[in-house]
């Protein structure tokens, strides 16, 4: 992986930001794009601009193959049995998890029934579910140990021929732990129910098979895997897309329309009602032929060596902690982390205007697993292919600032 090469290719990396040099360390919220996918949304919009599925000339029909094939590019990534058909796009890992909840939980499950979930997952994974507390449905949360791992033996516990549906993170957007979620998938269909899993941080930063894991569905975010904001996806498997209610009506999600009822259309298109952000899903297919020459496993080495240098790094500086599991392989590629008696707020803002360093302060979108973590808040660096160490250094000298205005040894 040739990390200088890559660089090239980000042409936001060249900016200043109060003078300095940008280090951009807040992927895990989004990543910023290559030239090849803000090529690709170049090339759509200034020679093939059309709606899709529509029309009969010749653009039309040029973006509607662009927009499929993008479907298809994504399936395969991640191992869909049925590429095309069990890839939805959507406009991110939240709507993905809402169109679960909308189109399965709530004609699936009945009153009584049970849900699954965890404490250290993102708001997009919690709040979808409330939801459905209004139709009787329990959600019960799987608790962690205060190293930020699972606690499988929660987890035991609290399933039972209740639960319909067991969900939870791949890898954590704050303590970075790398969930054993084959195990969690082969327990939850032991059980009966099925298995939904969040790949938000996981499919932009490993390899992801979502057959060998054997989820029934899985949300993740096109814009943390270098394309577009707008490009997200769902994956389910093709007898639960079929089993699935449509979640919004209206143009293209339809086979035949009469006054009284409907018909739908074929997958994917039963779950893409109207104009969809045609742009940003061509983007994730560039996107994903980007990363697929990078190669994933060499994403998933670059993350683990920038890991394994930042805790050298954190080591040597005194008053930090950082979260979550503290062995490099069993964690995603990311640190949130506390300085003692220093506002999380205080040191993001400094690190950007004094060393151009771009992290992340509060509680992530999650906020129970900061809670339970006894904290408000904390600072999150995350990583990507175009991180360097040079990079850590620059934060960790800005770390020592931060220590130094506050009068900290
Ligand atoms: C683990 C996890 N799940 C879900 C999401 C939601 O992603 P989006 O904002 O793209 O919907 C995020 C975003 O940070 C995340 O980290």
């Amino acid at each position: 992986m040739n990390i200088e090469k890559i660089r090239e290719d980000f042409p936001i990396l060249e900016r200043k930001i109060h003078g300095k040099k940008l280090v951009y360390l807040d992927n895990a919220a989004t990543t910023q794009k290559p030239m090849q996918v803000l090529g690709a949304i170049n090339d759509y919009y200034t020679q093939h601009n059309a709606n899709i599925h529509r029309g009969v000339h010749t653009m039309s029909e040029e973006a509607s193959d662009m927009y499929d094939e993008a479907h298809k590019k994504v399936g395969k990534f991640i191992n869909a049995r049925h590429p095309f058909e069990e890839t939805v796009f959507v406009r991110n890992a939240t709507e993905a998890m809402n169109l679960v909840a909308y189109g399965y939980a709530m004609h699936n499950l009945r009153p009584g029934d049970e849900i699954l979930s965890t404490v250290m997952e993102h708001h997009a994974n919690i709040v979808p579910w409330q939801f459905l507390k209004e139709n009787g449905i329990v959600v019960k949360h799987v608790d962690i140990h205060d190293n930020g791992t699972l606690n499988m033996d929660d987890l035991h516990e609290k399933m039972s021929e209740k639960t319909k549906i067991v969900t939870c993170v791949h890898a954590s957007n704050v303590v970075g732990t790398i969930n054993p979620v084959r195990d969690i998938a082969k327990m939850a269909h032991d059980y009966g129910a099925v298995f939904v899993l969040d790949g938000a941080q996981s499919v932009p930063h490993m390899p992801v098979d979502v057959r060998r894991l054997d989820c029934d569905f899985m949300a993740f975010s096109g814009h943390k895997m270098l394309s577009s904001t707008g490009s997200g996806s769902l994956y389910a498997k093709k007898e639960m897309l079929e089993k699935m209610h449509p979640f919004l009506g209206g143009g293209d999600m339809i086979r035949e329309v009469h006054l009284q009822e409907s018909k739908w259309n074929s997958l994917p298109w039963k779950f893409e009602a109207g104009t969809p952000d045609i742009a940003s899903g061509i983007a994730l297919g560039t996107a994903v032929d980007y990363l697929k020459k990078v190669g994933m496993g060499n994403v998933r080495k670059h993350d683990v060596n920038l890991l394994r240098y930042t805790f050298d790094k954190f080591s040597e500086l005194d008053g930090s902690v950082i979260y979550g599991p503290h062995d490099p392989e069993a964690r995603s590629g990311l640190v949130a982390f506390n300085l003692s008696g220093i506002h999380p707020h205080d040191t993001g803002s400094i690190l950007d205007t004094e060393y151009g360093v771009a992290v992340r302060s509060g509680h992530h979108c999650a906020q129970p697993l900061t809670e339970r973590l006894g904290q408000i808040a904390t600072t999150r660096a995350s990583f990507y292919i175009y991180n360097t160490e040079e990079e850590i250094d620059i934060m960790i000298e800005g770390l020592e600032k931060v220590k130094k205005i506050f009068g900290k040894k």
